[in-house]
């Protein structure tokens, strides 16, 4: 099984996604968001690119069953429901709702994965399970970090790089030059919380307020809940179905 890692959105072909597994990670904190919204039991998140296509979005749905998530310079969205803090969404908030969904970086490199026959989304609160899932797929792997602005950020390369270690701990890989060095920045580091406090969006969080957002965020294998972006939405992936 052949792995590469997209250190940023730009670095990834549209093309080269098609018999792929794609993962997406923007662990702080879309990706870590939009995982924690499903195992809280959001009926779906629907990523979108721009604040004014969420609100034309949630016109269409049943008011009261849709909410708006995300962000914009890492703070909630005038007249949103909800930022891009995952402990925004709990099982209280989300439960039933659909989630039209946007933010910065996040939300961009899912949408940019539409060619790619199947598209997961991982950080560290679900590690395990995702890695395991994409080694029984059995497809090449291609981890796209979502970056900074379309630039490389730290902190999901390392995250990358602890998927790249999770599955080859599961089956033979071959690795990418990339994925070698998504690796060795995740083992440079004791502990995800010091990668976090070492990248500029982490310290950046930090200086917002939201410090307990990077704990949350650092947790590693707390759900099996592994989203898949399917017809334009965010879902559980059911594994039984495959
Ligand atoms: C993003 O999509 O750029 C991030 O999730 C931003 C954030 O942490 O709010």
């Amino acid at each position: 099984m052949k792995v590469d890692v997209k250190l940023s959105p730009l670095a990834a072909e549209a093309r080269t996604h098609l018999d792929a597994t794609v993962i997406v990670v923007d662990v702080l904190r879309a990706s870590t968001t939009i995982i924690t919204a499903l195992a809280n039991g959001a009926r779906n998140v629907v990523p979108v690119l721009t604040p004014d296509e969420a609100a034309t979005l949630k016109l269409r749905y049943d008011s009261a069953n849709v909410l708006l998530g995300g962000e914009r310079g890492g703070v909630k969205i005038q007249g949103f429901d909800l930022g891009n803090s995952p402990l925004e969404y709990t099982e209280e908030t989300v439960s039933g709702k659909t989630i039209v969904f946007t933010s910065t970086n996040g939300t961009e490199a899912i949408r940019k994965t539409t060619s790619a026959q199947t598209v997961l989304i991982g950080a560290y609160l679900n590690l395990e399970a995702v890695a395991r899932f994409a080694v029984e797929l059995g497809k090449d792997v291609i981890i796209m970090c979502a970056g900074n602005q379309g630039s490389f950020a730290l902190e999901d390369a390392a995250c990358a790089g602890a998927f790249c270690m999770a599955i080859s701990r599961l089956t033979s890989v071959e690795e990418s030059d990339s994925a070698r060095a998504a690796r060795m920045i995740a083992s440079s580091f004791d502990t995800v919380i010091d990668t976090f406090h070492a990248s500029a969006h982490g310290r950046n969080l930090v200086n917002l307020g939201f410090s307990e957002d990077l704990e949350y965020c650092a947790r590693f294998n707390t759900t099996d809940v592994i989203p898949e972006y399917y017809n334009g939405h965010l879902i559980i992936r059911q594994k039984k179905s495959h």
